[in-house]
């Protein structure tokens, strides 16, 4: 078995986004920092209400998923669709926005923590015009698994498959195959875990630091991995709660206008029209 290395080291850099809320944005700071078909990862984290108060007022998306994992506070999500979403500590949300959704995610809190992660996953080209589709993951329907060198993980996506276990999360079957975990490990624990060599894969490390394949991953860093076929992480001193996030590519042409992903040019500016006129999310 061979061990992914550390291929990549990007530093999470703060960025403002939405109505002004404070980010850490490491996948996704540029057009160079992504791993298909993971566009972007998002950390929110403050005890500091005028980081986050103001919110994602009303946007759009068309192209791709996002996918947001609430660590600590409440958010409310509303779409075009009349869903409502009510995101409370440990609940994810995996939205596709396929052909177009108009959608605000706003804090339901005036003080106290807010935190957590928002990620944007790739659609092939042939499901970005699909209807835009909407799922809330309770906190309940996501789960622990102990791991044997210690420590737990929560399987939102994918399998867990650790040497003694595997331990499917509720969201499966979608085109890219993503897994979604988020492990925490005690101080000098060793975690490992199979991933077939089809995948892309990267770890985001959000408490403490660790060591990657003999490399050193401080905190607030993600990790692009190498070629392998296993994850190896030993968590440092302090510990380490670390994403582990693959994929399989999509290989097919990236273009980004802010919250449109398509293929090309074209249908960027289709995008742009559609928005324009009202039809961004008709079909
Ligand atoms: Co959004």
């Amino acid at each position: 078995m061979t061990i992914r290395p550390i291929q990549r080291i990007i530093d999470a850099l703060p960025t403002p986004d939405g109505a002004g809320v404070k980010l850490r944005r490491s996948l996704g700071s540029s057009q160079f920092a992504r791993l298909d078909p993971f566009l972007m990862l998002d950390e929110f984290s403050s005890d500091n209400p005028d980081d986050y108060i103001a919110g994602f007022p009303a946007h759009p998306h068309r192209g791709f998923e996002t996918v947001t994992y609430l660590l600590d506070g409440h958010m409310l999500h509303e779409d075009h669709l009349g869903n409502r979403g009510d995101l409370k500590t440990g609940a994810v949300q995996w939205m596709t926005a396929g052909r177009g959704i108009i959608h605000s995610e706003m804090p339901q809190q005036l003080q106290g923590r807010l935190r957590g992660f928002q990620l944007w996953i790739n659609l092939p080209a042939k499901e970005k015009m699909k209807p835009a589709g909407y799922r809330d993951i309770n906190p309940a329907e996501i789960p622990v698994a102990a791991l044997t060198g210690g420590g737990r993980a929560k399987v939102i996506a994918g399998t867990l498959e650790t040497a003694d276990a595997a331990v499917p999360g509720p969201v499966q079957g979608l085109s890219t195959d993503p897994l979604y975990l988020d492990i925490e490990l005690p101080a000098g624990a060793r975690f490992s875990q199979a991933l077939g060599a089809a995948r892309n894969a990267f770890l985001y490390v959000f408490e403490g630091n660790a060591t990657v394949a003999d490399q050193a991953l401080a905190n607030h860093h993600a990790a692009i991995l190498g070629a392998g076929d296993a994850v190896e992480v030993l968590a440092g001193d302090a510990g380490a709660r670390f994403l582990l996030l693959a994929a399989k590519p999509i290989n097919e042409p990236v273009v980004q206008y802010g919250p449109f992903v398509m293929n090309t040019r074209e249908e960027i500016e289709q995008a742009l029209r559609d928005y324009q006129a009202g039809k961004l999310t008709h079909a």
